[in-house]
């Protein structure tokens, strides 16, 4: 595994809630992610904020060269356990996404399910998910319709300090403003979600945003 900087108060966070149990997630690939990226030519692919590892794995087995990233060291180990026994390879990097290093125009799909990226000012982590693509390649940022003003309260987090799709989509309307064929928004969509198990599997919708850098 190879290991960065990381935001230690956000590392202590994940790693406690990923701790707490000895799987977090449902262990499948993400549906959305399996219905997008099925009809892509395997190449490069970055996945935002791994957890614990299933779909760098589904990306693996479908032939994609798969580097993934998170700030737990907790979902690391179990991913790369399970990669292991799944004889399948994977980059696993610890590593925040803004301290990740990731070299501009790199990955032939940037993919970003769920992801808890904190907003900052200058939306840094917006750059650097549409950074990331290269020239020809796809962005795909899925996540849960934003947490009414309840919710959020019960689980103790203000939506506003997390990354959106609609933050993102800000960004690629801002990008196509000033640079009209760099990208094109292929897909800005809610659809219904269904997980079995798993801590998300109250999660009954998915907002879905699909782009593709031209230039
Ligand atoms: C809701 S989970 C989603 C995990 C996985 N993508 C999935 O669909 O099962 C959010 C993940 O984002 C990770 N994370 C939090 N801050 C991050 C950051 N700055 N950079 C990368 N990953 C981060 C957490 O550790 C956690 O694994």
């Amino acid at each position: 595994m190879d290991e960065k900087n990381v935001d230690l108060g956000e590392q202590r966070e994940w790693d406690a809630r990923y701790a707490d149990l000895s799987q977090l997630w449902s262990g499948r690939p993400n549906a959305t992610l399996i219905s997008e990226a099925t009809s892509l030519n395997p190449g490069r692919v970055l996945d935002v904020g791994c957890g614990e590892g299933a779909d760098a794995l589904w990306l693996s087995e479908q032939g994609w060269q798969v580097t993934a990233l998170d700030v737990s060291k907790v979902a690391l180990d179990r991913a790369e356990s399970e990669a292991a026994a799944r004889g399948q390879h994977v980059t696993w990097l610890h590593a925040g996404l803004l301290e990740a290093g990731i070299e501009p125009g790199s990955f032939d799909l940037v993919s970003a399910q769920y992801p808890a990226l904190a907003r900052t000012a200058g939306d840094l982590a917006e750059h650097a998910l549409l950074d990331a693509v290269a020239p020809g390649g796809t962005l795909l940022v899925v996540h849960h319709p934003r947490a009414t003003t309840d919710e959020a309260a019960k689980h103790g987090f203000d939506p506003d300090d997390y990354v959106s799709p609609a933050n993102v989509r800000a960004l690629l309307d801002a990008t196509l403003a000033a640079h009209p064929g760099d990208w094109v928004i292929e897909l800005d969509e809610t659809r219904p979600r269904h997980v079995a198990s798993g801590a998300g599997a109250h999660h009954t919708e998915d907002i879905v945003l699909r782009a593709r850098r031209l230039a």
